[in-house]
């Protein structure tokens, strides 16, 4: 696949539905203004060198005055959507865990298997063992064909090494991906996510994280965000506050995973220190609501973590009549959503959290941007942002593309200006 940003002019003329396109881009949208992520019905769109530089109704078009080098692609009422911006990975992993998932079609927990040393501390063990080539290796073939599926941005997490050496690696292998320059990749120290073996629970464990490691990743500049694991049976409010206040001392914003079983006022406490993003929130009490409706902290829901571990769907509904910039993510993941479907994300945003077609598609859209501090470069097609899109199947109306909730619905893909394969 090709990389940095193309060079040449593309025109996409006699697109039903062009969803995102604007003098600017779309950014941060909350609450109601979600359904108003604009989409023009019978557009067009000029991109140039791996941007979009104008657009507008059919009705509207000006002509084509220079032809030379130009790629004209007849769109015939087909949709063009801006690529999916997935906020939340764990793309970087050693190997599958389907054994776990046999175990838990035969009745054990995600938190039963976690006890027995399976789990987080299971990828780990795999990790650590394979040199960072390799891994290399596999997350590339992971992050193209989540580039295939439409995916024009993500990030990734650190959080199956949980040593010095480990996590390092993780987060290297992550900057490496980025700087294939294809797409925007943004990255995350997670290495509180879950306290290996030989530790004396989760305060001491922290302690080196936050003394030993995190200075070094700052040192090599390998992560954007930092992480930490905020649930019962992992890491307390304690640990978290030690995180966060470290991470803020050094300038890196956060990023957390909180109330996935239970909520234990995790939120208040990222919202206290203004995290970037809350992700998960299968668990939601009225006073996080309350929280999240007074600062600047995304809620980020992970609807394919809900379906493939049975937990309840995050409340999107609430969340976005209270104001909220709600975003979708993946959370792809070997443990709890061995998946980086985006479309798939997005649709259950509609079929199961009670979004309309329009705010589900902003949420995986300009909203996960949002969340990354991405917003002004993907997420949508205004002017200026970066050319990465997908062309729909023929498909109705845009709300078709969500309610199609199982089958593909790009046609073709372009990141950057390149078509991708
Ligand atoms: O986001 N909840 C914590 N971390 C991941 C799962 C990690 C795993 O099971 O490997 C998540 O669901
Ligand atoms: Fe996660």
């Amino acid at each position: 696949m090709e990389s940095g940003f193309a060079s040449g002019r593309i025109l996409i003329k006699d697109i039903g539905h062009l969803v995102g396109f604007g003098a600017k881009a779309p950014g941060k949208l909350s609450g109601a203004d979600m359904r108003q992520l604009p989409v023009i019905q019978d557009g067009w769109l000029a991109l140039e060198d791996g941007r979009v530089i104008d657009g507008g109704a059919m009705a509207d078009f000006p002509g084509i005055a220079d032809w030379n080098g130009l790629e004209v692609l007849e769109a015939a009422g087909r949709c063009v959507l801006p690529a999916w911006v997935d906020s939340h990975t764990h793309l970087v992993h050693a190997a599958a865990r389907e054994g776990e998932f046999v175990d838990r079609i035969r009745g054990l927990s995600y938190q039963e298997i976690a006890a027995k040393g399976g789990g987080i501390l299971n990828s780990a063990k795999a990790l650590r063992a394979m040199s960072e080539d390799d891994l290399f290796a596999v997350s590339l073939e992971r992050m193209e064909r989540l580039m295939r599926m439409g995916t024009g941005a993500i990030e990734i997490k650190s959080g199956y090494g949980l040593d010095l050496e480990s996590e390092l690696k993780m987060l290297r292998v992550a900057r490496r991906l980025g700087a294939l320059d294809r797409i925007p990749v943004k990255t995350t120290f997670l290495g509180c996510h879950a306290v290996p073996e030989g530790w004396d629970g989760p305060a001491a464990y922290t302690n080196y994280m936050v003394k030993e490691v995190l200075p070094a990743v700052v040192n090599e500049d390998l992560a954007d965000h930092v992480d930490i694991f905020c649930e019962d049976g992992y890491f307390g409010l304690d640990e978290t506050r030690t995180l966060l206040e470290a991470a803020q001392l050094r300038g890196l914003p956060a990023k957390v995973h909180v109330n996935q079983f239970k909520a234990s006022g995790g939120v208040a406490l990222c919202v206290e220190y203004g995290a970037m993003s809350v992700d998960h929130l299968e668990v939601l009490r009225a006073e996080d609501v309350a929280e999240l409706a007074t600062g600047d902290t995304i809620p980020v829901a992970l609807p394919l973590c809900s379906l493939f571990l049975d937990l309840p769907f995050t409340q999107g509904r609430t969340l976005v009549d209270a104001g909220c910039a709600l975003a979708i993510a993946t959370d792809f993941n070997p443990g709890s959503a061995p998946s980086g479907n985006m479309h798939l994300a997005a649709a259950l945003g509609s079929v199961r959290m009670g979004l309309e077609p329009i705010e589900a598609l902003a949420a995986a859209t300009t909203n996960g941007a949002a969340a990354l501090g991405i917003e002004t470069e993907v997420g949508g097609l205004g002017v200026g942002q970066e050319a990465s899109l997908m062309v729909t199947r023929p498909l109705g109306t845009v709300d078709e593309a969500l309610y199609a909730f199982g089958d593909p619905i790009a046609e073709r893909v372009l990141l950057r200006g390149h078509w991708v394969d």
